[in-house]
């Protein structure tokens, strides 16, 4: 997939995505609570998706098989919502999706706690979120991609953490997936150079302990090595001669 520049009218659909996705993400917030499975999560979530016309971009794609990636603390990314998998007081849980509007996608990730967290717990999912803010502080026409992959590497490793090295973010639009690739640590090579229009779908991915990540028999949910909590944090940005606009994040 190219790199694509977005015209005014996919803009405005990009944009529509993008608030659909973000009244999604809370409503999956709230809903969340000791006793819920993650398999509720994802009919709620897929539901509400098409209550807006939506649709939700992650099923069966690649063969997912659920609209909403549901990751419970050692699990980093695309944990797959299972009716036996319980939410209980204590854990994190990162929720990911995606809707597609008029044949325009948003993506976007949230790390939630249920009920009281230890502090480390807390700790990790504040700073996952900063993270996100310290790299989109350099997501502005001119700069180049290596700007914001390394302010969130360095601000993750400044604070003692692992940054998953095995995912990336990625451009957004027509496709779910479209380049160029955004890695979350510090680059050698300067990457693209940003440019207004571009839409990109920043996600840094963070493990209390190191980088490393295995994926598990079911070939899709990732999870840390150590067994080590993760965090995910991920909003679609439009890139603009100026600040960049939070297509999945509106307050
Ligand atoms: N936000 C994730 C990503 O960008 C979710 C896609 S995984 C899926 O890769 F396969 F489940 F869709
Ligand atoms: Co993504």
């Amino acid at each position: 997939m190219p790199i694509t520049i977005k015209s005014a009218r996919e803009i405005e659909l990009m944009k529509e995505a993008g608030r659909i996705l973000e009244i999604v993400h809370d409503e999956l917030g709230k809903a969340l609570k000791p006793g819920m499975s993650t398999y509720e999560i994802d009919r709620l979530g897929e539901e509400l998706i098409r209550s807006y016309g939506c649709v939700p971009s992650f099923l069966n794609y690649n063969g997912y098989p659920a609209s909403i990636c549901v990751s419970v603390n050692e699990e980093v990314v695309h944990g797959i919502p299972s009716r036996k998998r319980i939410l209980k007081e204590g854990d994190i849980v990162g929720l990911d999706a995606g809707v597609i509007y008029k044949g325009y996608h948003s993506d976007a990730a949230r790390t939630h706690a249920i009920g009281s967290v230890s502090q480390e717990a807390q700790d990790l999912i504040r700073v996952t979120r900063e993270c996100f803010f310290e790299g989109i502080k350099y997501a502005k026409e001119g700069n180049y991609l290596y700007e914001i992959s390394g302010a969130i590497g360095r601000y993750a490793k400044s604070r003692g953490y692992g940054v998953v090295r095995d995912l990336c973010g990625h451009g957004i639009g027509a496709n779910l997936h479209e380049a160029p690739e955004i890695p979350n640590y510090e680059m050698n090579r300067k990457g693209v150079k940003l440019r207004r229009g571009m839409t990109l779908a920043i996600e840094p991915m963070i493990n209390i302990g190191t980088d490393e990540v295995e994926w598990l028999d079911d070939d899709w949910t990732v999870v840390t090595a150590d067994d080590s909590l993760s965090a995910h944090y991920e909003n679609t940005v439009l890139i603009t001669e100026g600040d960049p606009v939070l297509l999945t994040l509106s307050k």
